[in-house]
């Protein structure tokens, strides 16, 4: 099953993924996580990354796309697999395409952007494992660490209210008309797609994924 998650930043796609990966057992793909691996390693593509990223702009198509590629040729990903925060542009779902991967259903979470700046506030992530926490809405068992590990958990660099602010402002420009690009895809019958709305409860919205996923 191949599925990507389409939502604004903070829309609960990481938070999901990790339901829908103990779920259905496919990896998450996560653009984010990925680069936010290389900065830690300090590679040249890394240090590059960071600098947009800390601006809550956007990482060149040409990199992300090449990130993905490869990441989707590797071994664990032939029975499917969860983009979140991926494809992010026109040319990225266009070149995903004439790549040849199709996908099998594409889930929108609707937030509005209040609920994200208060959401983003709280937020709380485990980096090595990509475990999202909040500390109201998804609090982790004891403060501050990982439930699995005992790791600390961590701010994210972007989650300064300015950032989040930018970040939504570019997810309006450049990444809302996937929107419209991937229900005309469901149209032609080359997927299906499902809005759901992601104000609601954590545990809601993954019940509602396992409903219609089935
Ligand atoms: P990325 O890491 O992808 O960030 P994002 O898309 O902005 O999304 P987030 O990870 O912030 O939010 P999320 O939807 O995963 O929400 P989460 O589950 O964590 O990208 C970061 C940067 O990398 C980009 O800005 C860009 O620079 C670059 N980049 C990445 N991909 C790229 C690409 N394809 N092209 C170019 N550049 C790229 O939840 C958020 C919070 O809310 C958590 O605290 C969580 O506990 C809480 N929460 C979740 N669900 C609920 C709920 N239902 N109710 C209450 N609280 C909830
Ligand atoms: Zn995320």
């Amino acid at each position: 099953m191949r599925i990507i998650l389409l939502g604004a930043p903070g829309a609960g796609k990481g938070t999901q993924a990790q339901f829908l990966m103990g779920k259905y057992g496919i990896p998450q793909i996560s653009t984010g996580d990925m680069l936010r691996s290389a900065i830690k390693a300090g590679t040249e593509m890394g240090l590059a990354a960071k600098k947009v990223m800390d601006e809550g702009k956007l990482v060149s198509d040409d990199i992300i796309i090449g990130l993905v590629k490869e990441r989707i040729a590797q071994d664990d990903c032939k029975d499917g697999f969860l983009l979140d925060g991926f494809p992010r542009t026109i040319p990225q779902a266009d070149a995903m395409k004439e790549a040849g991967v199709t996908v099998d259903h594409c889930i929108e979470f609707d937030v509005p952007d209040d609920v994200i700046v208060d959401r983003m506030g709280g937020r709380r992530v485990h980096p090595a494992s990509g475990r999202v926490y909040h500390v109201v809405y998804n609090p982790p068992k004891v403060e501050g660490k990982d439930d699995q590990t005992g790791d600390d958990l961590i701010i994210r660099d972007d989650d300064k209210e300015e950032t989040v602010r930018n970040r939504l402002g570019i997810y309006h420009e450049q990444t809302q008309p996937l929107v419209d690009y991937y229900n005309a895809e469901a149209a032609a019958g080359n997927c299906s797609y499902h809005k759901l709305d992601g104000t609601q409860p954590v545990d809601q919205v993954s019940q509602q994924l396992a409903e219609l996923l089935g």
